[in-house]
């Protein structure tokens, strides 16, 4: 037994130099690639940014970010390591997003890492494939009559699931999580809206969602690659199928799952007579693929963003019960009562009267915007309008989280929430989108504004006519995860007490 072991130990200790000495060889390559790269600088924020020690004194990277832009004289700062331009100047921002956009792409770096989960959809594509989609989607977003169907679409979901569940829970002293029930929300209006189908997410037994987990997730883990001080590291995670990689390879086959079950669901019933989205796009195509990147795209879009704006609002509302009985008065003259909950919904004519509650709106997606930041990749040498020199291939980047909150934009209370900072004499009067680019702006702007606010405002209105929202922390800020949208951390709990018995419809 013992002289087997020491015929064991010299093999063993030459398989242990050999993996010692290959790790450090590799460890070396790849510091000396990151140098090469660039991915390596000595300057004070790409030494807090590498060394993350920024988090001593911030809780979130945008809050970061704000900080230097901020003291920035220009509202521009760079983070090197990540060869990244960031503005929070509104004339950068126009230039960027209109006077100069052809030279301001997504970019080929973007679309390698958003690529595994948006393939060619909509956000991640350039040129013809854009336009294309653009097009198909404008006739589907953009008309009256569209926003109108909307609007019955969400009313539909309010008073069938949103109502009854709020009623089933009302004065229980059970806590449900106000974002969780956004999403399941949104999650519903973006599939009936954009597919025809219904996946019923906010039934009232609250079925664990987990193509929404994984959604999340996904979403996550992919804007988490965008911040790797090289894309080497995260390929590399990928090739080996390793940690985060591995989990957002898990976490896109569950989401493919659920967007080839809408494909095939269409399918089966028919789209040639719908007028939904997807059978708009299943019209003239035909590879399942794309069909599925539309698809998830789409998602991305209505489902997320929507329930972020409405789950940061209902926060700031507990900090301002004076905003919530501006809306009550408000909706008192636009409709009558506002505490008879057996008057109807306002109607979509009724809701664009409402000017208060959109000023409220805005102004709250003016602090916490759900798209924190937006990137795009320059196409060639370019100068900005503060006069920063950008190189080609540099990743540009405006900040509209840095933009709510920066004094020279919005003056010296720019923190504080104040829907009146939007009226004119009652009227809403919008602002320039370019110190405003909460839904982007110029040629790529956001194609679901309209239909957003009208989901948002609808929202809004059933809820607190009807019921009182109480948080279980009011105090607690909100602290955001970083995302592709803004995700609350922890959620944000919340008890309802109703003012009658609802039943579904
Ligand atoms: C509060 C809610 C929303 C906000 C804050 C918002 C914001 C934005 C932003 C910032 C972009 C630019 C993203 C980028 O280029 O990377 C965008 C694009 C887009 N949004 Fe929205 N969005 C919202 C809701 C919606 C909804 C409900 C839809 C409906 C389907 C939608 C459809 C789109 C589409 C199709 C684009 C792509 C436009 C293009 O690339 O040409 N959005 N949105």
């Amino acid at each position: 037994m013992v002289s087997a072991l020491y015929s064991w130990f010299p093999s063993m200790c030459t398989a242990f130099c050999i993996t010692f000495f290959s790790f450090i060889l590799l460890f070396s390559l790849l510091i000396f690639v990151l140098r090469l790269k660039k991915a390596w600088c000595s300057c004070e924020i790409c030494q807090a940014y590498l060394t993350s020690s920024w988090t001593k004194d911030f809780d979130n990277l945008c809050d970061w970010f704000t900080h230097l832009l901020k003291k920035s004289a220009t509202g521009t700062i760079h983070i090197h390591v990540l060869g990244n331009t960031i503005t929070a100047n509104p004339k950068n921002v126009e230039h960027i997003l209109r006077t100069r956009f052809e030279n301001y792409p997504k970019g080929k770096p973007f679309a390698a890492i958003l690529g595994d989960l948006l393939g060619k959809g909509i956000f991640n594509v350039d040129g013809d494939s854009w336009k294309f989609q653009r097009k198909m989607a404008s006739l589907e977003l953009g008309s009256t009559s569209i926003r109108r169907h909307a609007f019955d679409i969400v009313n539909s979901e309010i008073q069938s699931r949103l109502l009854p569940l709020f009623s089933s829970i009302s004065g229980e002293q059970r806590a449900l999580d106000l974002q969780d029930v956004f999403q399941r929300f949104s999650f519903d209006n973006i599939c009936k809206f954009s597919f025809g189908l219904d996946p019923g997410c906010l039934e009232l037994s609250l079925p664990v969602s987990e193509f929404a987990e994984a959604f999340d997730l996904a979403s996550k883990l992919s804007s988490q690659r965008a911040l790797a001080s090289s894309p080497l590291i995260w390929k590399l995670k990928k090739a080996l199928n390793l940690g985060t990689e591995k989990r957002l390879k898990q976490a896109i086959k569950m989401v493919d799952t659920l967007a080839h079950e809408m494909i095939k669901q269409r399918r089966e019933k028919g789209f040639s007579e719908r007028n939904d989205l997807l059978s708009r796009f299943m019209e003239t195509i035909n590879d399942d693929k794309y069909l599925r990147d539309i698809v998830v795209s789409f998602l991305l879009a209505g489902r997320d963003t929507v329930a972020a704006g409405l789950t940061s609002f209902f926060w700031l509302l507990s900090q301002h019960p004076e905003v919530e009985s501006a809306i009550r008065d408000e909706l008192e003259s636009v409709v009558g009562s506002s505490d008879d909950h057996h008057q109807p919904l306002p109607s979509f004519d009724q809701l664009r009267d409402m000017h208060y509650l959109h000023a409220a709106l805005c102004e709250s997606l003016r602090l916490f915007p759900p798209i924190q930041f937006d990137s795009k990749f320059a196409l060639e040498d370019d100068i900005l309008p503060d006069c920063t020199s950008v190189r080609k291939g540099t990743r540009v980047t405006y900040n509209p989280y840095a933009m709510g909150r920066m004094e020279r934009i919005w003056g010296p209370d720019c923190l504080r929430y104040k829907p009146e900072r939007w009226l004119e004499n009652g009227r809403y009067v919008p602002e320039n989108l370019f110190k405003y680019p909460v839904f982007q702006a110029g040629k790529r702007d956001c194609l679901g504004k309209e239909m957003a606010l009208v989901e948002m405002k609808s929202m809004v209105i059933a809820i607190i006519r009807r019921f009182n929202i109480r948080l279980l922390y009011p105090n607690k800020t909100p602290r955001f995860t970083p995302g592709l949208t803004a995700n609350v951390r922890g959620g944000l709990p919340f008890l309802v007490q109703g003012k009658g018995k609802i039943h579904a419809q």
